[in-house]
């Protein structure tokens, strides 16, 4: 299977593999899941806002004035319901003024088709924009495609997806389709089994941060 690797990003940063390590563990408990996802999210949208643009701005510090930044681009965060609430919290920690976009999309587990059940989008949104897909699982890759059309049909190119996980199978579909979007993960795992899951990925993110 050809990967594209310059257009994946998979951050090695040890403490974003220990977290990972944990979150594939089948014995951690639900608590512990949810904590280390939030701090693997942390760091994972931390790596992949490294791209945003600043203009420079001036600030007085108690001993006097210093030169400084401030992100420049639109910022919008784009959760994938439900898992990706995970990533779409923590980002918005770093980034307070990011706008948030929920995008309801549920996998038919027959098909493995992505179902839009909700997507309350603007009529309209700056074509410079930078979106960042939120989804711990980018599986077959429908899901992730699902989403980035709404804003490429907006006329919105700069999209990124961020997952814990990445299957080879997923990435490759996204590539062919929208070859320009960037996608930075916490690994790239071997394939998708019968029932299009990761393996050996870390289960079912939803079910596990959210204890159904
Ligand atoms: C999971 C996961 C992704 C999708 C990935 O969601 O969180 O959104 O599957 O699979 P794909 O790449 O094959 O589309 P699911 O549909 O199970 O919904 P949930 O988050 O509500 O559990
Ligand atoms: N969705 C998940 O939650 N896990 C997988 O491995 C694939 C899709």
């Amino acid at each position: 299977m050809t990967v594209t690797a310059s257009a994946v990003q998979v951050c090695n940063h040890p403490l974003v593999q220990q977290n990972l390590t944990r979150l594939r563990d089948f014995q951690t408990p639900s608590g512990e899941f949810r904590r280390r996802a939030g701090e693997l999210s942390r760091m994972l949208v931390y790596e992949a806002m490294r791209e945003l643009a600043v203009r420079p701005v001036g600030v007085e510090t108690p001993l006097g004035p210093a030169k400084g930044s401030v992100i420049s681009d639109y910022v919008i965060l784009a959760p994938v319901l439900r898992a990706g609430l995970i990533l779409a919290e923590a980002a918005q920690e770093i980034i307070a003024s990011a706008r948030i976009y929920h995008i309801g999309l549920k996998r038919d587990e027959e098909t493995l088709q992505a179902i839009s059940y909700y997507a309350k989008l603007p009529d309209a949104l700056p074509a410079e924009a930078c979106v960042y897909v939120l989804d711990p699982m980018l599986a077959t890759g429908g899901s992730a495609i699902a989403a980035i059309s709404l804003f490429d049909k907006m006329g919105v190119k700069n999209v990124h997806l961020v997952s814990f996980v990445a299957a080879p199978e997923g990435i490759q579909k996204v590539q062919q389709k929208y070859p320009h979007v960037k996608i930075t993960t916490g690994s790239i795992d071997d394939k998708l089994n019968d029932h299009g899951y990761i393996v050996p990925g870390l289960g079912d993110a939803g079910d596990r941060i959210f204890g159904t």
